[in-house]
C-alpha cells in the first residue's frame, strides 16, 4: 500500500538540479522506492557520490541513497544504455543490480528510433530515441520492457510493487521540466512526455497519496534546442553560462540562457500543484553581479541578491506558497 508520494518537478527546462534535492531528501526522509516516471535517455543526472562523478540517463538518483529504484511506465528505455549505467554503477561500489527495477510495461527505445531520431533538425532533440518511442507506443507499435529476455531479471509489475508488498513510500522524480512538458512548453520544442506532477500519476500511483511536491528552479533559466532562446543584446548570458557550467550532461551542448521568466514560474507552480520551491544556482548571479527577471514581457532588474530574493518570494507568497517553503540553494551544497 502506498503510504506518503512526494515529488520533484522542475520549474523550467530542465537542469535545475532535480537530482541534488533527490539526494538530500533521499537522505533525510525514510522512502521505499524512487520512482523515474517519465522521459528516456534524454535525461542526465551527474552525481558526485563519495568522492566518485557519476553520470546516469534512466537510473533516479535514489538509487546512491540505497533506496530500490523503479523506471515507470511513464518512461522509455533503451536497454543498452540502461546495461551500461548498472553497469559503472556497480563498478563504483552501488549495487545496483539488487536496486533497479523496470516496470513490465516500460515502453522500449529502439535502434530503429535512435536512427531515426539522429536525424532531427527541427526540434534539437537530444537524439536519444524518444519522441519516435512515444509515439510507438501511443500508435500500438510499440515494444514492452516484457519482452525482452535480457531485462527479466529487472522487471516488476507496478501493481504488486505498489499494492501488494508492504507500506511504501515514494519519492517520485522526473525528467526534463515544465517549459519541456508536451502539453505546457512551447510545442514544437518540447520533448514527448508529460513532465508534471500528471506525469506522476500515470505510473500507477494515487493522487490521494501525494505529500509533498517540490518544484526546482534555478535564479535564471536555461534552454537546450532549436528555438531561440538567449538574448542576443547582452553579454551577461555568456557568462552566467560560463559561472554556471552550463553544458548537457547527456550530449555537452552549451545551454542558452535568459533571465528567469516569473510567468513560467507561476504557470508551473499552479499546475504542479507545488508545496515547496528550491531556487538552485543562487551564486551564479552572485558571481555575474547582475541580477533581473522577466515580469509580463518586461526585463524587472535588480540591485542585490536581497531584493532578487525579496521580489521572488513575495510573489510566490501570493500564490498561497508559505514563506519558509521556499529556499535558496548555491551551486554545491545539499540544500
Ligand atoms: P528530446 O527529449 O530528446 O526529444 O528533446 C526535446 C527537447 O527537450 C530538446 O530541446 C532537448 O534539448 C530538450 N531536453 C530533453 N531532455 C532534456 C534534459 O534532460 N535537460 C534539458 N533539456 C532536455
Ligand atoms: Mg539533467
Amino acid at each position: 500500500m502506498i503510504r506518503a508520494t512526494d515529488i520533484i518537478v522542475d520549474l523550467q527546462y530542465g537542469d535545475c538540479g532535480k537530482g541534488k534535492i533527490a539526494h538530500a531528501l533521499c537522505t533525510t526522509k525514510d522512502y521505499t522506492h524512487v520512482l523515474r516516471y517519465n522521459g528516456g535517455g534524454n535525461a542526465g543526472h551527474t552525481i558526485f557520490h563519495k568522492g566518485q562523478k557519476f553520470v546516469t540517463h534512466h537510473i533516479p538518483a535514489g538509487v546512491f541513497a540505497g533506496i530500490k529504484s523503479v523506471i515507470g511506465p511513464g518512461c522509455v528505455l533503451n536497454p543498452e544504455k540502461f546495461f551500461e549505467e548498472i553497469k559503472s554503477l556497480e563498478a563504483g561500489g552501488i549495487n545496483a543490480r539488487e536496486m533497479v527495477r523496470v516496470a513490465n510495461n516500460t515502453h522500449v527505445i529502439t535502434q530503429a528510433h535512435l536512427d531515426e531520431d539522429g536525424k532531427d533538425v527541427k526540434v534539437g532533440t537530444t537524439r536519444q530515441g524518444n519522441g519516435p518511442a512515444y509515439r510507438d507506443k501511443y500508435a500500438r507499435t510499440g515494444v514492452r520492457a516484457e519482452s525482452l529476455p535480457e531485462l527479466k531479471p529487472y522487471l516488476v509489475d507496478l501493481y504488486d510493487e505498489w499494492f501488494e508488498g508492504g507500506d511504501v513510500r515514494i519519492l517520485a522524480e522526473g525528467a526534463q521540466g515544465f517549459g519541456l512538458d508536451i502539453d505546457w512548453g512551447e510545442y514544437p520544442y518540447v520533448t514527448s512526455s508529460h513532465c508534471t506532477v500528471g506525469g506522476v500519476i500515470l505510473n500507477g500511483v494515487p493522487y490521494s497519496s501525494v505529500r509533498d511536491v517540490w518544484g526546482v528552479a534555478k535564479m535564471y533559466e536555461t534552454y537546450v534546442g532549436k528555438k531561440e532562446f538567449q538574448p542576443k543584446d547582452n553579454p551577461v548570458f555568456d557568462k552566467i553560462a560560463e559561472v554556471g557550467e552550463e553544458y548537457g550532461a547527456t550530449t555537452g551542448r552549451r545551454r542558452q540562457c535568459n533571465w528567469m521568466s516569473m510567468q513560467l514560474l507561476e504557470h508551473a507552480i499552479r499546475i504542479n500543484g507545488i508545496t515547496d520551491v528550491v531556487f538552485n544556482k543562487v551564486d551564479v548571479l552572485r558571481s555575474v553581479g547582475e541580477w533581473a527577471v522577466i515580469d509580463k514581457g518586461s526585463i524587472v532588474p535588480f540591485k542585490s541578491e536581497a531584493d532578487m530574493k525579496a521580489f521572488v518570494v513575495d510573489r510566490l507568497v501570493k500564490l498561497g506558497i508559505k514563506q519558509e517553503k521556499v529556499l535558496f540553494s548555491e551551486n554545491k551544497d545539499g540544500f
